[in-house]
């Protein structure tokens, strides 16, 4: 299987809820490395451009202002097949349909608060890191 790497974001609402040691665990103990990380309040200008694939859709403007309301915790994963691992372990959109241990089954509240955010395809994954990350903040683990 091949290695990849893959944007996750910890939202405002698990960030609140002081939850992003237990979520950075489920990454480590499902193999997932995380090689990169920032803190950071996203601009209207950053939450827009990162979701503007959705701009059209009805619930763009609320998404837009969820992900302005705190700050997010934003990462890179890496790990064998690390696209679909991390959305199996972060759960489907809606948590009330989210598998028993997902995040989103165990940390979030509704559709629109769902805790957290991963890439949905390699391509997308290589265009999120680029839109948060320079290369030289990306690490390689020379101990494991
Ligand atoms: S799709 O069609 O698969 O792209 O859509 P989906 O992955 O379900 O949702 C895309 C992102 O939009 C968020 N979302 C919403 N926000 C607010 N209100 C409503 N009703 C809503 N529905 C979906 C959803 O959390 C997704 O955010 P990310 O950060 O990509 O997970």
């Amino acid at each position: 299987m091949a290695i990849e790497r893959t944007i996750s974001i910890v939202k405002p609402d698990a960030v609140g809820k002081n939850v992003i040691g237990k979520i950075y665990d489920r990454f480590e103990s499902n193999g997932l490395k995380i090689v990169a990380a920032k803190m950071k309040h996203l601009t209207r200008d950053e939450a827009e451009g990162f979701y503007a694939i959705h701009k059209e859709r009805p619930f763009f403007g609320e998404l837009v202002e969820f992900m302005m309301s705190g700050p997010v915790m934003i990462q890179v994963l890496e790990g064998e097949n690390a696209v679909a691992k991390n959305r199996e372990i972060m759960g489907v959109t809606n948590p009330i349909n989210a598998d028993v241990g997902t995040i989103r089954k165990d940390f979030a509240d509704s559709m629109s608060e769902n805790a957290v955010h991963g890439s949905d395809s390699l391509e997308n994954a290589q265009i999120e890191i680029n839109y948060f990350f320079q290369p030289e903040e990306i690490f390689v683990r020379t101990r494991g």
